[in-house]
């Protein structure tokens, strides 16, 4: 991403929410998930990489991504990585330097920043949203208070 594309905005967020409704209709499952990860790859031009990841046993798998290239990570054991601290954590991980968090597990050379949002239900983490970002610092408190509401929406739509 280059160092003048666009973050989120509150208004954007707002309409984003209001439009992943309409966009997931009835889709359930990994077809929401896939929805959703597009919708967000293509709508906010600093979220360069989008995946949704899913709990399976001790792991986390990738189940839908969007974004200009695969990810030779589609297996990260729970605990590993930046994806893996936050699935066991529950909490949401910003990185504003990937250069300098020891967890990073590397997937893009373009990458300077990440966000991983995890998704629960009833209390247990059953997936993840992860963002990979161009800029340095690309994700802040909006980003995560509108990724938490997706991963919540998701939740409710996870089988
Ligand atoms: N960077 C992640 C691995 C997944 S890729 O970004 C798609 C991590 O550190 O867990």
């Amino acid at each position: 991403m280059k160092s003048n594309e666009a973050r989120l905005s509150r208004e954007q967020a707002k309409e984003l929410l209001l439009r992943l409704d309409s966009t997931l209709g009835e889709a359930r499952g990994r077809a929401a998930r896939e929805s959703a990860v597009k919708l967000l790859n293509s709508s906010v031009p600093s979220y360069s990489w989008v995946g949704a990841y899913v709990v399976e046993g001790k792991d986390l798998v990738l189940d839908a991504w969007a974004g200009p290239a695969a990810t030779e990570h589609v297996r990260i054991p729970i605990g590993k990585g930046v994806c893996g601290f936050a699935a066991k954590s529950g909490k949401t991980e910003i990185v504003s330097d990937v250069g300098k968090d020891p967890r990073y597990l590397q997937c893009f050379l373009s990458t300077r920043s990440e966000i991983v949002v995890p998704i629960s239900s009833q209390g247990t983490v059953v997936g993840e949203i992860d963002i990979d970002g161009d800029q340095l610092d690309a994700f802040s408190s909006l980003d995560r208070e509108f990724l938490e509401a997706v991963a919540r929406k998701l939740s409710t739509l996870w089988a």
